[in-house]
């Protein structure tokens, strides 16, 4: 009874099959077998587009690298005040693009608000050695308040940014749940938007850890293939990465998965809304949900054995966050309403 994080999952057992299957007999090493081939040209497919694409195993590289590719090092990265670059990497950003700065918008709705995009350019100048040239923006789908950019915000926002020679970058950890709730194409979602490279999650929603540089600017991709193996990210046996994101596209599984998500995610926050005193903090548009709720609500629940994280600074609040993945069980939807409606 565990809604802690989609992190706190096991995988698919599509995917650790085929981890079992990629197991058999001798391959290539460092992604020249058949599989990653096969699977770098899978995801390009999937994209409509000759995409240039990267696998490697945690989001933070993912994100890292990919930013690398978009600033110097004297450039500038703007980003959400709560985007997992801006404070759950470690710096990771900042150390792989050789010390580009990260700078923080506003925020609508846990998104960066576009109304900000004029105090943005207040920090664009350039040729002025005593300033970072911003030179990337990045946007997290769906975003780490559980909220999911139209496409049209998208494109307005990459518009801007290109007009102000600034590439976009989006941050795809839950790519798929976004995807589910925008009921669009991923290529309409991404460089059919203006994204330059996504960051394509595959490990909060079925996969062991396997996530995907997508470039759709091939200007992007070059000397991408040096700046992952220097970031220990070129794994020998590539095979076990590529099988996941194989399995992972197969099917569907990937939209089945967080179709699910997404669906548990609505049904407990449809039960919690009959709550008395719940003040929901977002809306709930993809897997997760932030909600404020009476202590006596939030104790009861806890002494019923349901997990979960409070939320709110110093996260000893009344703000919980609870989040739904591809193997939430329904019956414990069902009993955590039920255990709130008791304590409520
Ligand atoms: C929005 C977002 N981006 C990226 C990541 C990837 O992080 P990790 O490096 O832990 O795989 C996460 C994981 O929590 C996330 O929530």
């Amino acid at each position: 009874m565990n809604f802690c994080s989609d992190n706190a999952t096991g995988a698919s057992p599509e995917v650790l099959e085929a981890l079992i299957r990629a197991n058999e007999g001798h391959t290539m090493p460092y992604g020249n077998d058949p599989l990653t081939k096969k699977v770098e040209s899978k995801i390009s497919d999937l994209f409509e587009t000759n995409a240039t694409v990267f696998l490697v195993a945690t989001g933070t590289a993912a994100n890292s690298l990919a930013l690398s590719a978009m600033t110097p090092p004297w450039g500038a990265v703007f980003c959400h005040p709560k985007s997992h670059i801006q404070v759950d990497e470690c710096g990771a950003p900042e150390f792989f693009s050789g010390g580009a700065k990260l700078i923080s918008l506003d925020d609508v709705g846990g998104k960066i608000s576009t109304e900000s995009l004029k105090v943005a350019e207040q920090h664009i100048i350039k040729g002025d050695v005593h300033h970072v040239l911003p030179s990337a923006i990045s946007l997290t789908q769906a975003s780490e308040a559980g909220t999911v950019y139209p496409n049209d915000t998208v494109r307005e926002i990459s518009d801007w940014a290109h007009a102000h020679d600034i590439t976009v970058h989006m941050d795809g950890a839950r790519f798929a749940n976004a995807i589910v709730s925008l009921g669009c194409s991923p290529a309409e979602a991404t460089w059919k938007s203006g994204v330059d490279i996504l960051s394509f999650g595959g490990s909060k929603n079925g996969c062991m850890a396997a996530e995907a540089v997508v470039i759709f600017n091939p200007d992007m991709a070059e000397n991408f293939a040096f700046r992952r193996k220097r970031a220990g990210h070129l794994f020998s046996k590539m095979r076990f990465i590529s099988s996941q994101f194989d399995a992972y596209l197969t099917d569907d599984l990937w939209l089945k998965n967080a179709t699910h998500a997404n669906a548990m995610a609505k049904i407990l926050a449809e039960g919690l809304r009959d709550i008395e005193g719940a003040e929901f903090q977002t809306p709930v548009d993809a897997n997760e949900i932030f909600v404020k709720l009476p202590e006596a609500v939030i104790s009861g629940l806890y002494a019923d054995g349901f997990e979960f994280y409070r939320w709110d600074e110093p996260k000893a609040g009344r703000v919980i966050r609870l989040v739904t993945a591809f193997n939430t069980n329904a019956d414990h939807v069902d009993a955590f309403i039920e255990s709130a409606k008791k304590a409520a």
